[in-house]
Protein backbone atom coordinates (compact mmCIF):
# COMPACT_ATOMS: atom_id res chain seq x y z
CA UNK A 1 0.00 0.00 0.00
CA UNK A 2 1.27 3.46 -1.20
CA UNK A 3 0.82 5.55 1.77
CA UNK A 4 -0.03 3.60 4.46
CA UNK A 5 2.60 0.87 6.64
CA UNK A 6 1.88 -2.22 8.36
CA UNK A 7 3.84 -3.71 11.34
CA UNK A 8 3.02 -6.64 13.14
CA UNK A 9 5.44 -6.43 16.73
CA UNK A 10 3.82 -9.42 18.34
CA UNK A 11 0.20 -9.33 19.21
CA UNK A 12 0.31 -5.26 18.39
CA UNK A 13 -0.22 -3.92 14.82
CA UNK A 14 1.34 -0.22 13.63
CA UNK A 15 -0.46 1.36 10.68
CA UNK A 16 1.41 4.58 9.56
CA UNK A 17 0.11 7.30 7.63
CA UNK A 18 3.17 7.61 4.96
CA UNK A 19 3.16 10.77 3.32
CA UNK A 20 5.63 12.98 4.50
CA UNK A 21 6.05 15.24 1.93
CA UNK A 22 2.51 16.11 2.59
CA UNK A 23 2.58 16.06 5.85
CA UNK A 24 0.81 13.02 5.75
CA UNK A 25 -2.61 14.82 4.42
CA UNK A 26 -5.26 12.56 3.46
CA UNK A 27 -5.86 12.69 -0.03
CA UNK A 28 -8.65 10.23 -1.75
CA UNK A 29 -5.50 7.70 -2.13
CA UNK A 30 -4.71 7.66 1.37
CA UNK A 31 -8.18 7.24 2.66
CA UNK A 32 -8.47 4.21 0.81
CA UNK A 33 -5.20 2.80 1.63
CA UNK A 34 -6.00 3.29 5.33
CA UNK A 35 -9.08 1.41 5.35
CA UNK A 36 -7.70 -1.32 2.90
CA UNK A 37 -4.93 -1.55 5.63
CA UNK A 38 -7.48 -1.69 8.21
CA UNK A 39 -9.32 -4.41 6.33
CA UNK A 40 -6.21 -6.38 5.91
CA UNK A 41 -5.12 -6.55 9.64
CA UNK A 42 -5.41 -10.20 11.10
CA UNK A 43 -7.54 -9.78 14.54
CA UNK A 44 -7.36 -13.57 15.43
CA UNK A 45 -3.55 -12.38 15.70
CA UNK A 46 -3.24 -8.51 16.62
CA UNK A 47 -5.00 -7.44 19.70
CA UNK A 48 -4.20 -3.85 20.02
CA UNK A 49 -3.29 -0.75 17.10
CA UNK A 50 -0.80 1.81 17.16
CA UNK A 51 -1.94 4.58 14.54
CA UNK A 52 1.11 6.90 13.98
CA UNK A 53 1.93 9.46 11.39
CA UNK A 54 5.63 9.05 9.45
CA UNK A 55 8.32 11.44 10.00
CA UNK A 56 8.39 13.68 13.29
CA UNK A 57 6.92 16.90 12.61
CA UNK A 58 3.07 15.45 11.35
CA UNK A 59 0.60 13.31 12.67
CA UNK A 60 -1.57 13.78 10.10
CA UNK A 61 -1.96 17.76 8.65
CA UNK A 62 -5.37 17.36 7.25
CA UNK A 63 -7.53 16.38 4.74
CA UNK A 64 -5.53 17.58 1.69
CA UNK A 65 -6.49 20.91 0.65
CA UNK A 66 -5.52 20.88 -2.65
CA UNK A 67 -7.79 17.77 -3.65
CA UNK A 68 -10.63 19.31 -1.93
CA UNK A 69 -9.95 22.99 -3.37
CA UNK A 70 -12.39 22.30 -6.44
CA UNK A 71 -14.93 20.22 -5.42
CA UNK A 72 -18.65 20.83 -6.24
CA UNK A 73 -21.10 20.08 -3.70
CA UNK A 74 -21.62 16.40 -4.07
CA UNK A 75 -18.03 15.46 -4.59
CA UNK A 76 -17.40 17.62 -1.28
CA UNK A 77 -20.15 15.43 0.63
CA UNK A 78 -19.18 12.55 -1.02
CA UNK A 79 -15.51 12.93 0.09
CA UNK A 80 -17.01 13.57 3.92
CA UNK A 81 -18.13 10.57 3.63
CA UNK A 82 -15.66 8.73 2.27
CA UNK A 83 -13.62 10.07 5.46
CA UNK A 84 -16.74 9.80 7.77
CA UNK A 85 -17.04 5.74 6.41
CA UNK A 86 -13.14 4.50 6.45
CA UNK A 87 -12.94 6.70 10.60
CA UNK A 88 -16.19 4.61 11.49
CA UNK A 89 -14.28 1.76 10.64
CA UNK A 90 -10.92 2.46 13.06
CA UNK A 91 -13.95 3.68 15.63
CA UNK A 92 -15.86 0.01 15.44
CA UNK A 93 -12.98 -1.85 15.03
CA UNK A 94 -13.00 -4.94 17.03
CA UNK A 95 -9.69 -4.51 18.85
CA UNK A 96 -8.65 -1.15 20.71
CA UNK A 97 -6.71 1.54 18.20
CA UNK A 98 -4.52 4.57 19.84
CA UNK A 99 -3.57 7.43 18.36
CA UNK A 100 0.15 8.54 18.97
CA UNK A 101 0.29 11.80 17.89
CA UNK A 102 3.51 12.34 16.82
CA UNK A 103 3.55 16.38 15.33
CA UNK A 104 0.27 18.05 13.73
CA UNK A 105 -3.05 16.95 14.18
CA UNK A 106 -5.01 19.34 12.53
CA UNK A 107 -8.45 18.96 10.41
CA UNK A 108 -8.91 16.07 9.33
CA UNK A 109 -5.74 14.33 11.24
CA UNK A 110 -7.33 15.83 14.48
CA UNK A 111 -10.68 14.48 13.82
CA UNK A 112 -9.11 10.57 12.84
CA UNK A 113 -7.32 10.94 16.34
CA UNK A 114 -10.57 11.54 17.70
CA UNK A 115 -11.72 8.23 16.21
CA UNK A 116 -9.28 6.13 17.70
CA UNK A 117 -9.70 4.78 21.07
CA UNK A 118 -7.22 6.23 23.12
CA UNK A 119 -4.53 9.39 22.56
CA UNK A 120 -1.65 9.91 23.54
CA UNK A 121 0.96 12.52 22.04
CA UNK A 122 4.41 14.10 21.68
CA UNK A 123 5.06 17.58 23.58
CA UNK A 124 5.26 19.10 19.41
CA UNK A 125 1.58 18.26 19.14
CA UNK A 126 -0.90 21.18 17.55
CA UNK A 127 -4.19 20.29 17.47
CA UNK A 128 -7.15 21.93 15.64
CA UNK A 129 -10.18 22.18 13.30
CA UNK A 130 -9.05 24.72 11.21
CA UNK A 131 -11.61 24.50 8.82
CA UNK A 132 -13.83 27.35 9.54
CA UNK A 133 -10.69 29.82 8.05
CA UNK A 134 -11.01 27.46 4.91
CA UNK A 135 -14.65 28.21 4.15
CA UNK A 136 -16.06 24.93 5.30
CA UNK A 137 -16.76 23.02 8.23
CA UNK A 138 -14.95 19.88 9.78
CA UNK A 139 -15.79 17.12 7.95
CA UNK A 140 -14.68 13.84 9.05
CA UNK A 141 -16.58 13.81 12.40
CA UNK A 142 -15.11 16.86 13.97
CA UNK A 143 -18.09 18.82 14.60
CA UNK A 144 -19.59 15.66 16.71
CA UNK A 145 -16.31 13.81 17.84
CA UNK A 146 -14.97 16.92 19.94
CA UNK A 147 -17.79 17.45 21.52
CA UNK A 148 -18.26 14.02 22.67
CA UNK A 149 -14.50 13.77 23.97
CA UNK A 150 -13.69 17.73 25.23
CA UNK A 151 -17.58 18.77 25.80
CA UNK A 152 -19.77 21.18 23.77
CA UNK A 153 -18.50 24.80 24.90
CA UNK A 154 -14.94 24.24 24.36
CA UNK A 155 -15.52 22.09 21.42
CA UNK A 156 -17.52 24.96 20.25
CA UNK A 157 -15.06 27.75 20.61
CA UNK A 158 -12.53 25.77 18.92
CA UNK A 159 -14.01 25.37 15.86
CA UNK A 160 -15.59 28.20 15.89
CA UNK A 161 -12.29 30.31 16.37
CA UNK A 162 -9.97 27.79 14.44
CA UNK A 163 -7.44 28.00 16.86
CA UNK A 164 -4.94 25.53 17.37
CA UNK A 165 -4.04 24.28 20.71
CA UNK A 166 -0.24 22.41 21.95
CA UNK A 167 -0.02 19.04 23.84
CA UNK A 168 -0.45 20.35 27.14
CA UNK A 169 -3.58 22.15 26.78
CA UNK A 170 -4.87 19.04 24.96
CA UNK A 171 -4.38 17.57 27.93
CA UNK A 172 -5.77 19.46 30.08
CA UNK A 173 -9.22 19.64 27.85
CA UNK A 174 -9.04 15.65 28.12
CA UNK A 175 -8.41 15.39 24.02
CA UNK A 176 -5.44 13.04 24.85
CA UNK A 177 -4.47 11.08 28.08
CA UNK A 178 -0.39 11.50 28.45
CA UNK A 179 2.24 13.88 26.75
CA UNK A 180 5.92 12.16 26.16
CA UNK A 181 9.01 13.40 24.44
CA UNK A 182 8.72 12.30 20.47
CA UNK A 183 11.60 9.79 21.29
CA UNK A 184 9.27 8.04 24.23
CA UNK A 185 5.77 8.57 22.27
CA UNK A 186 5.93 5.16 20.50
CA UNK A 187 7.66 3.58 23.11
CA UNK A 188 4.70 4.17 25.69
CA UNK A 189 2.36 3.82 22.81
CA UNK A 190 3.62 0.10 22.48
CA UNK A 191 3.79 -0.41 26.18
CA UNK A 192 -0.19 0.74 26.31
CA UNK A 193 -0.96 -1.72 23.08
CA UNK A 194 1.68 -4.76 25.11
CA UNK A 195 -0.81 -3.68 28.02
CA UNK A 196 -3.87 -4.50 26.25
CA UNK A 197 -2.83 -7.16 24.47
CA UNK A 198 -2.12 -9.37 27.45
CA UNK A 199 -5.85 -9.22 28.59
CA UNK A 200 -8.30 -11.34 27.15
CA UNK A 201 -9.48 -10.14 23.71
CA UNK A 202 -12.65 -11.27 23.97
CA UNK A 203 -13.25 -9.08 27.06
CA UNK A 204 -11.43 -6.04 25.44
CA UNK A 205 -13.47 -6.02 22.49
CA UNK A 206 -16.60 -6.67 24.27
CA UNK A 207 -15.37 -3.78 26.83
CA UNK A 208 -14.65 -1.52 23.46
CA UNK A 209 -18.51 -2.18 22.16
CA UNK A 210 -20.00 -1.69 25.32
CA UNK A 211 -18.85 2.03 25.95
CA UNK A 212 -19.08 2.42 22.18
CA UNK A 213 -22.87 1.32 21.94
CA UNK A 214 -23.78 2.80 24.84
CA UNK A 215 -22.47 6.13 24.83
CA UNK A 216 -25.36 6.15 21.65
CA UNK A 217 -28.63 5.68 23.47
CA UNK A 218 -30.22 6.35 27.27
CA UNK A 219 -28.82 4.79 30.08
CA UNK A 220 -31.43 1.67 30.55
CA UNK A 221 -30.51 0.84 27.08
CA UNK A 222 -27.07 1.85 27.96
CA UNK A 223 -26.84 -0.98 30.82
CA UNK A 224 -28.65 -3.25 29.08
CA UNK A 225 -25.97 -3.53 26.23
CA UNK A 226 -23.63 -3.92 28.84
CA UNK A 227 -25.89 -6.77 30.51
CA UNK A 228 -25.67 -8.53 27.06
CA UNK A 229 -21.96 -7.95 26.05
CA UNK A 230 -21.09 -9.03 30.39
CA UNK A 231 -23.13 -12.15 29.61
CA UNK A 232 -21.95 -13.19 26.06
CA UNK A 233 -18.25 -13.53 28.01
CA UNK A 234 -19.23 -16.10 30.63
CA UNK A 235 -18.66 -19.92 29.01
CA UNK A 236 -15.70 -18.97 26.58
CA UNK A 237 -12.60 -20.32 27.29
CA UNK A 238 -11.28 -16.82 28.43
CA UNK A 239 -13.37 -16.48 30.83
CA UNK A 240 -12.12 -19.60 32.48
CA UNK A 241 -8.98 -19.13 31.43
CA UNK A 242 -9.05 -15.67 33.34
CA UNK A 243 -10.71 -16.29 36.65
CA UNK A 244 -9.04 -20.33 36.66
CA UNK A 245 -5.76 -18.21 36.75
CA UNK A 246 -6.67 -16.32 40.00
CA UNK A 247 -8.78 -19.10 41.76
CA UNK A 248 -5.37 -21.05 41.58
CA UNK A 249 -3.41 -17.83 42.23
CA UNK A 250 -1.30 -18.67 38.76
CA UNK A 251 0.42 -15.48 37.13
CA UNK A 252 0.64 -17.06 33.64
CA UNK A 253 -2.93 -16.56 31.62
CA UNK A 254 -3.37 -18.62 27.99
CA UNK A 255 -5.80 -16.09 26.04
CA UNK A 256 -7.34 -17.32 23.19
CA UNK A 257 -9.93 -15.31 22.02
CA UNK A 258 -12.75 -18.59 22.24
N1 LIG B 1 -3.35 19.40 2.48
C1 LIG B 1 -2.48 19.36 1.46
N2 LIG B 1 -1.15 19.63 1.60
C2 LIG B 1 -0.72 19.94 2.84
C3 LIG B 1 -1.58 20.02 3.95
C4 LIG B 1 -2.96 19.72 3.72
N3 LIG B 1 -3.86 19.71 4.73
N4 LIG B 1 -0.86 20.38 5.03
C5 LIG B 1 0.41 20.53 4.61
N5 LIG B 1 0.51 20.27 3.30
C6 LIG B 1 1.71 20.34 2.45
C7 LIG B 1 2.07 21.77 2.11
O1 LIG B 1 1.29 22.24 1.04
C8 LIG B 1 3.54 21.63 1.79
O2 LIG B 1 3.65 21.10 0.48
P1 LIG B 1 4.75 21.76 -0.54
O3 LIG B 1 6.08 21.51 0.13
O4 LIG B 1 4.55 20.97 -1.79
O5 LIG B 1 4.41 23.20 -0.63
C9 LIG B 1 4.00 20.54 2.74
O6 LIG B 1 2.82 19.85 3.18
C10 LIG B 1 4.69 21.10 3.98
O7 LIG B 1 3.82 22.04 4.55
P2 LIG B 1 4.28 23.53 4.97
O8 LIG B 1 5.38 24.00 4.08
O9 LIG B 1 3.04 24.37 5.04
O10 LIG B 1 4.87 23.24 6.42
P3 LIG B 1 4.92 24.25 7.65
O11 LIG B 1 5.77 23.59 8.68
O12 LIG B 1 5.30 25.62 7.21
O13 LIG B 1 3.41 24.33 8.19
C11 LIG B 1 1.27 23.45 8.85
C12 LIG B 1 2.79 23.21 8.72
C13 LIG B 1 0.99 24.53 9.90
C14 LIG B 1 0.63 22.15 9.28
C15 LIG B 1 0.72 23.91 7.48
O14 LIG B 1 1.15 23.00 6.47
C16 LIG B 1 -0.79 23.95 7.43
O15 LIG B 1 -1.38 24.88 7.94
N6 LIG B 1 -1.40 22.94 6.80
C17 LIG B 1 -2.83 22.89 6.63
C18 LIG B 1 -3.53 22.52 7.92
C19 LIG B 1 -5.01 22.54 7.73
O16 LIG B 1 -5.62 23.56 7.47
N7 LIG B 1 -5.65 21.36 7.88
C20 LIG B 1 -7.08 21.21 7.74
C21 LIG B 1 -7.43 20.82 6.34
S1 LIG B 1 -9.17 20.88 6.07
C22 LIG B 1 -9.77 19.41 6.66
O17 LIG B 1 -9.07 18.61 7.23
C23 LIG B 1 -11.24 19.18 6.39
C24 LIG B 1 -11.86 18.07 7.11
O18 LIG B 1 -12.28 18.18 8.23
C25 LIG B 1 -12.08 16.81 6.44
Amino acid sequence: MGFVRFDAEGAVGIVTIDRPKALNALNSEVLSDLEACFDGIDTNVIRAVVLTGSGDKSFVAGADIGEMSNLSVAEGEAFGKKGNDVFRKIETFPVPVIAAVNGFALGGGCELAMSCDIRICSENAVFGQPEVGLGITPGFGGTQRLARIIGIGMAKQLIFTARNIKAQEALRLGLVNAVYTSEELMVQAKKMADAIAVNAPIAVRAAKKAVNDGLQVDIDKAVAIEEKLFGSCFETHDQKEGMGAFMEKRKEKNFTNS
